[in-house]
This record gives C-alpha cells, sequence and structure tokens, in this order.
C-alpha cells in the first residue's frame, strides 16, 4: 500500500515539479512517507517547487508538542526533503481567531491554484479529513469537534484520554473534493467496514468518505484486510 500509494506522489512531482500536494498524518501514511523520502534520498526526486497542505491540526497543541500534526509531519517528511519551510501549510491550532485561520487557509489553498492532489487516510467511522459523521456535509476548512470513536482511536497516542484533543481545525468536503486527483489509503482490518461503505454504500454524511464516490479522479489504495469486504460484492448500508 505505501509503495503504490508513494509511487503515485512520486509520479505527480515528476510530471509537475511545481505541485500542490495535501497531506494527511495517522499510522497509515506513515510508511508511505518513509519510501518517498527513500526515494528522495537515491535523488530520484525533488521537492523545491513542491508545496504542501495538511488536512488537519489539532486545536490546543504548540507547534513543537510532540503529537501536533505540524511536529509529525517535520519529523516523518520534511526534515528529511528538500521542501521550502515557506511551501509548507497545515492549519494554526494555537490561532487566536480560528474563524480567521479557517478561512485564510481556504484562501490560500485557493491562490496557489488549487490541490493537485490529495492524500487522505479513511477514519473507522468513515471520516476524511476530520469531517466527522454528522447531519449535513460541512464545506469548507472549519473548526470540528471530535466524534467519540476518533477521540478513543486517537487515544493511543496519548499518555492519558484526558489529554486527548477535542477539537481540531479540518478542511472541508469542499475542499477536499477541489482537488484534481484523491488518493485515499487504508490498512488493516478495522477499516473494512469504513471502506467497503465508502465504495459501494449510500452517498450520506454519515459515512463522510462515500462522497467520493463522486469525485472524478479517486485512487483507492487498500492492503488485502482493509480491503477484504469489497470482494465480496455486497451493497453496505
Ligand atoms: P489512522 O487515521 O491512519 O491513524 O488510522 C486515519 C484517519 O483518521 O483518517
Amino acid at each position: 500500500m505505501s509503495k503504490q500509494a508513494a509511487a503515485l506522489i512520486a509520479l505527480q512531482i515528476k510530471r509537475k515539479p511545481d505541485s500542490v500536494l495535501g497531506l494527511a498524518t495517522g499510522d497509515t501514511p506513515l510508511l508511505m512517507y518513509q519510501e518517498l523520502v527513500r526515494i528522495y534520498q537515491k535523488g530520484e526526486l525533488d521537492f523545491s517547487k513542491v508545496k504542501t497542505f495538511n488536512l488537519d491540526e489539532y486545536l490546543g497543541l504548540e507547534k513543537e508538542d510532540p503529537q501536533s500534526y505540524f511536529y509529525y509531519m517535520k519529523e516523518q517528511l520534511f526534515r528529511h526533503i528538500n521542501i521550502q519551510p515557506e511551501n509548507i501549510n497545515i492549519p494554526n491550532g494555537m490561532a487566536q481567531d480560528r474563524n480567521l485561520e479557517c478561512s485564510s487557509y481556504e484562501a490560500k489553498i485557493k491562490e496557489t491554484g488549487g490541490i493537485d492532489l490529495q492524500v487522505l487516510g479513511i477514519g473507522v467511522n468513515g471520516h476524511i479529513g476530520f469531517n466527522e459523521p454528522d447531519k449535513n456535509f460541512e464545506a469548507l476548512t472549519h473548526v470540528v469537534s471530535l466524534d467519540e470513536k476518533t477521540i478513543i482511536s486517537n487515544a493511543r497516542f496519548f499518555e492519558s484520554m484526558k489529554e486527548v484533543p477535542t477539537k481540531a481545525i479540518s478542511m472541508g468536503i469542499k475542499t477536499i473534493f477541489h482537488a484534481k486527483k484523491v488518493v485515499l489509503l487504508a490498512n488493516g482490518e478495522t477499516k473494512a467496514k469504513a471502506v467497503a461503505k465508502m465504495v459501494r454504500g449510500k452517498i450520506i454524511p454519515k459515512v463522510p468518505a462515500s462522497i467520493l464516490q463522486l469525485h472524478k479522479d479517486v485512487t483507492i489504495v487498500v492492503d488485502q484486510e482493509a480491503g477484504q469486504l469489497l470482494q465480496k460484492n455486497e451493497i453496505h448500508r
């Protein structure tokens, strides 16, 4: 999964050296980033003109906090490659004016001409970015209250439940949808149901990833465990 995904990103950068990439965090893309670093270290990839926008960031964590997505991206990818610091964009989880932070983030994506390739993971509850199951799809970058399932799932990264942030800033569904290409990764059995619902279920805000059925250029890369329910050709409601 990771090698396939890294190959798609590498191809994107080779075809368009000034690509705008949308990036994801979490466990899923870890080895994909390692693979990209490996390709870079072999001298086969140049990030000097690449711009990046991350999907989301926790509210209330400083950039230097080892649990922040800023820190994650620095450690997993940015400090190993030749990306220019001014080309890196991650929502500021410490912004005084959160609504302004959201609208500026959205405007900045637009200014670059939009995201060429957006990398996504998927939550066990079908979320993409931190667009949680809800009654409506939230369009643009916004402040979200995290779903209980997400908080429980994220607790593995923190010492105690108390420390797990409950709010975040996330790109919205429309922000993600405007990406020219989407590459969604999923691995492990815990993602199998969400993957099946995304691909074959109804398009409903209760399964935010299901909206991707309407996007014109999505590649879903799964390992066998995450893809196991797709083979049965069942409809998942
Ligand atoms: P994970 O998160 O990669 O840590 O499973 C994926 C997601 O929540 O989008």
